[in-house]
């Protein structure tokens, strides 16, 4: 794969989401720094584990902004988010069982997926409705 960049189709039309969607990207993009500079597993562990901690706090200040607003539809956001934690949790075991080149290119292709397709399908969602509420 190649590294992501962001760019102003995944904008979800509220700044603070965007700016953290941005560095959710370049945490992505260390672990495919890290990966392809062909640093060894514990590198890799550690900025896995870097990107987990980054996710956490964006997932928790983006539900905290739904719950703010009244958005309705925050419970089923709110679960997708958690069965992300819970497969960051499952990758970061299988780093601790060996983390290599094959389980790290797996691991960024599942990632850069999820995240690009959560952006565009549900948190834009949540930009429709401060727009349509404003
Ligand atoms: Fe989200
Ligand atoms: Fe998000």
């Amino acid at each position: 794969m190649k590294s992501i960049k962001w760019n102003r189709d995944l904008s979800v039309g509220n700044a603070a989401i965007d700016e953290e969607h941005k560095k959710l990207i370049s945490y992505l993009n260390d672990l495919y720094v890290a990966c392809h500079a062909g640093q060894g597993p514990s590198v890799l562990r550690q900025t896995l584990c870097s990107l987990q901690r980054y996710t956490h706090e964006h997932f928790s200040h983006e539900e905290d902004a739904m719950h703010n607003m009244g958005y309705p539809g925050l419970a089923d956001h709110r679960a997708q988010h958690g069965e992300l934690m819970d497969k960051l949790d499952a990758l970061i075991e299988e780093f601790d069982a060996g983390a290599d080149h094959e389980l790290s290119n797996k691991t960024l292709l599942f990632l850069a997926d999820w995240l690009i397709q959560h952006i565009e399908a549900e948190d834009k969602k949540i930009g429709v409705f401060i727009g349509a509420s404003n």
